[in-house]
């Protein structure tokens, strides 16, 4: 067995579902899971069933929910919306960046309008982040309208080959974009469809063969992991129109672990991709005494059963990884012992990004 210590995690990319969704995960439960999946800060997406987090009133709901109900630390996005442009300036100080969504996915916040689209990147402050769900088409026109805009983009989940390739073109020429992929993009693809049915089915889709081994050769292009930890519940997932969205939190480490095992990249760029890049591009608190002891050598199989996810499934169900997280220590406090989630008081807090 050998222990190594790394910094807690940053994941830039969560679906906590609190409220709107709690019968698919809460406050709690997905902070579970996260602190369990080697995680300590979590930046939680605006597309809440019911209540998108569109207005300043949505978010400050969403902050009073979480109270006292986060195991770990987790800070907001706010959503882009054709409408709520003039509230930006009252909720900047409160939330990571902003998410526009130019796509269709689970929750109502796509937006089409070209104008719309680039008064946004327009109005939205050039030093906060701005994150964008764009797939195929959207994130080339994206790209296109960066130079006229004068700012820089985040763009999540990248799954196809040709998007990391216009990543790659477009750092290459300077434009300030930064990207995040997932690990589902990285360990599944399409031809897993037939045996995972509805568990297979998340916004962006799993891509080609030829996708995922473009992902995997350009990770260097790769600024983050991202979970995506978008639960949905079994009887949804089973069901005749499954709604997009696979959990993360659990399975991402043990999978990025494998890889380092297997040679693909270093543990020192999985910490570069999982803890300092999010740090730095959405500026989250340093934690003090916080950190991850992971065990590398241990070979285990992923199982639902010992999830602490509410919807209580995995797409990466029985598939054998090698590394585990182990202990988890967050501000000096024990909150996770031999890879269990310790029934503490809450150890989180609502966090807010320093300057
Ligand atoms: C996410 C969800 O369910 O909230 N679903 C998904 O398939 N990734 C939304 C999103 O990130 O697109
Ligand atoms: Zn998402």
């Amino acid at each position: 067995m050998a222990l190594i210590r790394i910094p807690g995690l940053v994941d830039p990319h969560v679906h906590l579902r609190d409220p709107g969704a709690t019968h698919k995960e809460d406050f709690i439960t997905g902070t579970q899971a996260a602190l369990a999946g080697g995680f300590t800060t979590l930046l939680d997406m605006p597309n809440n069933p019911g209540d998108s987090i569109v207005s300043p009133g949505a978010l400050s709901r969403k902050i009073t929910a979480a109270e006292g109900r986060l195991m770990c630390d987790v800070g907001f996005f706010y959503g882009a919306s054709p409408d709520n442009l003039d509230t930006y300036s009252e909720v900047t100080r409160d939330v990571f960046g902003l998410k526009m969504y130019l796509d269709h996915t689970t929750g109502d916040l796509n937006i089409e309008d070209l104008a719309t689209i680039r008064r946004i990147m327009l109005t939205w402050p050039l030093s906060k982040p701005l994150c964008v769900h764009a797939e195929g088409r959207t994130l080339a026109m994206v790209l296109g309208l960066l130079p006229s805009v004068g700012r820089g983009v985040h763009f999540c989940h990248v799954s196809q080959q040709v998007e990391i390739e216009l990543i790659r073109d477009a750092k290459e020429r300077g434009l300030p974009v930064t990207c995040e992929v997932s690990p589902h993009h990285l360990y599944l693809t399409e031809d897993d469809l037939p045996r995972l049915e509805g568990f297979g089915v998340m916004k962006p889709p799993l891509g080609r063969g030829y996708d995922v081994d473009a992902l995997w050769a350009s990770l260097d292009v790769v600024d983050m992991i991202a979970t995506d930890h978008a639960p949905h519940t079994l009887v949804e997932k089973k069901g005749q129109h499954p709604p997009f969205g696979v959990p993360g939190l659990e399975t991402s480490v043990p999978l990025m672990l494998t890889a380092v095992h297997r040679g693909r990249l270093s543990l020192d760029r999985l910490v570069e991709m999982m803890h300092a890049a999010p740090h730095r591009v959405f500026h989250t608190e340093v934690q003090p005494e916080t950190y991850v002891e992971i065990d590398d050598t241990r070979h285990w199989n992923i199982a639902s059963d010992n999830l602490y996810t509410k919807c209580g499934w995995t797409p990466f169900e029985g598939m054998p990884v090698v590394g585990a997280v182990t202990c988890v220590t967050l501000r000096g406090e024990t909150v996770v012992q031999d890879g269990r989630v310790l029934p503490l008081p809450t150890a989180g807090c609502f966090t807010r990004p320093v300057a």
